[in-house]
């Protein structure tokens, strides 16, 4: 069935299906879909979900990289659904399943509460000790005090990194990738003055000392955001403060100041 949609063969889709109230465990179901060379592999699962099996789901939104919400294993690894396409894979099989390293809650749509506890944990907002009147002003960042943080500014919550780490995938409790980069995000922001509040979520056992540097959740990331670096550019600053706190006992100094 080809619904009118111009298609040069098929291409065979292996969908990970799991319909709690019915399937004890998740299965794969196959799926002929029409192939496009311009089709990303969200468009085949859009195309299922419209023509062949409307119970199907799965979460995307702005089909352009953004919005990071449609995040799913392909073949095995961690990939933005609207991002890659089936060209990539063709005449090959394409399976799809939700991110590893989530409990799955439907079909290949995962239980985000956990992410989204940590991302709140690492407090990713400016915090100041000395608020200035509002009359006063904003406060003015350079443009080298801007780039010291913006790689890390550009993450879109996809998971992609959580789903690719080893040691999330052992230790549930670890910060993890996006939080801990955008905690460091926050922490060289010049406006900021809170990297003492965060460090002691960030500097703890479960923060950055989990990370053993396999460099995956880099490797998968779409946006380039290089966690693995931020997190090893934190640890050089957490030593840093270590040391300074033999010298300065009463007051650490923050690396930025
Ligand atoms: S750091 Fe990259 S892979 Fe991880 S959530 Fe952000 S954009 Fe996605
Ligand atoms: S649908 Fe928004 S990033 Fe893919």
């Amino acid at each position: 069935m080809t619904n009118a949609v111009a298609a040069d063969g098929t291409i065979t889709l292996e969908v990970a299906r799991y319909r709690p109230e019915q399937d004890e465990r998740p299965t794969f179901q196959r799926y002929e879909v029409p192939y496009r060379q311009d089709w990303v592999v969200l468009d085949a699962l859009n195309y299922l979900k419209d023509y062949v099996d409307g119970t199907l789901s799965y979460r995307w939104s702005c089909r352009m990289g953004i919005c990071g919400s449609c995040g799913m294993m392909v073949n095995g690894v961690p990939k933005l659904t609207c991002a890659v396409f089936l060209r990539d894979y063709h005449p090959g099989l394409i399976r799809v399943e939700a991110l590893a390293n989530f409990p799955v809650e439907r079909d290949l749509v995962i239980v985000l509460d956990d992410f989204m506890e940590k991302l709140q944990a690492v407090k990713p907002w400016i915090i100041r000790d000395d608020e200035k009147p509002l009359e006063e002003g904003e406060y003015l960042q350079t443009p080298e005090q801007r780039a010291s943080f913006e790689q890390y500014s550009m993450c879109i919550n996809c998971m992609l990194c959580y789903s690719a780490c080893p040691v999330y995938q052992s230790e549930e409790k670890f910060v993890g990738p996006a939080a801990l980069a955008l905690a460091q995000r926050y922490n060289l922001d010049s406006r900021d003055q809170g990297n003492h509040e965060r460090n002691e979520l960030i500097w703890a056992d479960e923060g950055i000392w989990d990370c053993t540097f396999v460099g995956e959740c880099s490797t998968v990331c779409p946006k380039h955001v290089d966690p693995a670096g931020a997190i090893q550019q934190a640890k050089v600053e957490s030593t840093i403060g270590w040391f300074q706190s033999f010298l300065t006992p009463f007051g650490r100094k923050s690396v930025k100041e």
